[in-house]
């Protein structure tokens, strides 16, 4: 008997949405830039579909490579598949040691993970500061020196949510040496709306630069852990050499690919964003409270030097959302935009605490 999604899902035993955390149902979770919705219902079905397969190893990773590959013009020999974007983060890092030339640039603040992984692979770090929250590329091109080997580019950038344009990048990218590589984390790109944001694709035939997404952020699928990566093909051909083998499994090559073509879920997950933050920024401009203006599905809101504090009430009544002491933005928090109940319960209960 064949069953229809709606009854598949209805089979599927409930498990409280937040158990993974240790929380009860009812937690407002807005501390991890996730997407605040279930995976799609045709997402789940072929999860669901997929599991009399797990006696064997992973197959399907060329499936999503040429799926992703299409998604965008390329080949699929310049698409690599990662255990989540981090994967990619730590294969470039792993296949470009080297003993002498052992520099690596990121902004400060930034995803704190490059920093990590960097410091585990040998890497010296140095650190630009973002300038009216962004990335500056002009002080982050003045800091390279002969020992430079990889430069990590963060747009629209966590945890700030700016982003830095098309215009600003040509320039940047054309001005550094060809042996250094450029890896540009576009973790939360479905997200933005400005129409300057990079092309960044564009230019990965020309020159060294490889543009790394996720499937964690807009297509929900954060628990699953597939991130991708697009460069030049014997680039990535030279990347890939460091991965270890079926480092991403069945049900997440699935999951993955079914996503990238269920675009009306995209379409619904991207207009609640969009509403979400009309809905923060004229709440919080009416409470005299500044934010910044943000491209992604998070945003910082300077909530002063009692930021820490309200952190942790916001915690006592089951709302979670991040301190920004460890960034240096000690009078912030970083929100994650929920569904519109979730923000709805979020500034109820700031309003209390202010
Ligand atoms: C900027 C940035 N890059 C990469 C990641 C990691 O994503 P993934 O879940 O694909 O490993 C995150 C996760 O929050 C992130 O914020």
């Amino acid at each position: 008997m064949k069953l229809t999604v709606d009854e598949k899902i209805k089979n599927v035993p409930h498990y409280p949405k937040a158990m993974m955390y240790g929380f009860e149902d009812g937690w407002t979770i807005l501390s991890s830039n996730e997407n605040p919705f279930p995976p799609s219902p045709k997402v789940i079905s072929a999860v669901l579909d997929a599991l009399p397969t797990l006696n064997r190893y992973p197959g399907g990773e060329a499936e999503l490579k040429a799926a992703i590959a299409a998604s965008y013009s390329l080949e699929a020999g310049q698409v690599l598949i990662g255990n989540g974007s981090n994967e990619l983060i730590e294969m470039c890092l792993k296949a470009m040691q080297h003993p002498t030339k052992n520099g690596v640039i990121i902004s400060e603040p930034s995803f704190a993970f490059y920093q990590i992984a960097a410091q585990v692979y040998g890497f010296e770090v140095k650190k630009v500061p973002v300038t009216d929250m962004s990335v500056d590329l002009t002080k982050l091109k003045d800091l390279i020196d002969e020992k430079t080997r990889l430069i990590f580019l963060n747009n629209p950038l966590n945890p700030t949510g700016t982003i830095f344009e098309e215009k600003a990048f040509d320039e940047f990218v054309r001005s550094i040496p060809d042996d250094i590589l450029i890896v540009v984390d576009e973790a939360y790109a479905e997200f933005a709306e400005n129409t300057s944001f990079p092309q960044s694709i564009q230019y990965i035939n020309s020159f060294p630069v490889i543009v790394l997404r996720t499937f964690s952020k807009a297509y929900g699928l954060a628990g699953l852990r597939v991130g991708y990566g697009l460069g030049e093909a014997s680039l990535m051909s030279f990347l890939e050499r460091t991965k270890q083998p079926f480092s991403v499994n069945t049900i997440a090559l699935i999951a993955a690919r079914t996503a990238l073509s269920d675009k009306d879920y995209l379409k619904k997950i991207l207009e609640n964003n969009k509403k979400g933050k009309q809905f923060f920024y004229k709440t919080l401009e009416g409470l005299s409270l500044e934010y910044v203006p943000t491209e992604a599905n998070f945003f910082l809101i300077k909530v002063g030097p009692e930021a820490g504090t309200i952190t942790k009430k916001l915690f006592d009544k089951e709302v979670l959302v991040r301190f920004m002491g460890a960034y240096g933005l000690s009078d912030y928090i970083r929100v994650t935009i929920g569904t519109m109940e979730e923000n709805t319960r979020f500034i109820e209960v700031l309003k209390k605490l202010l």
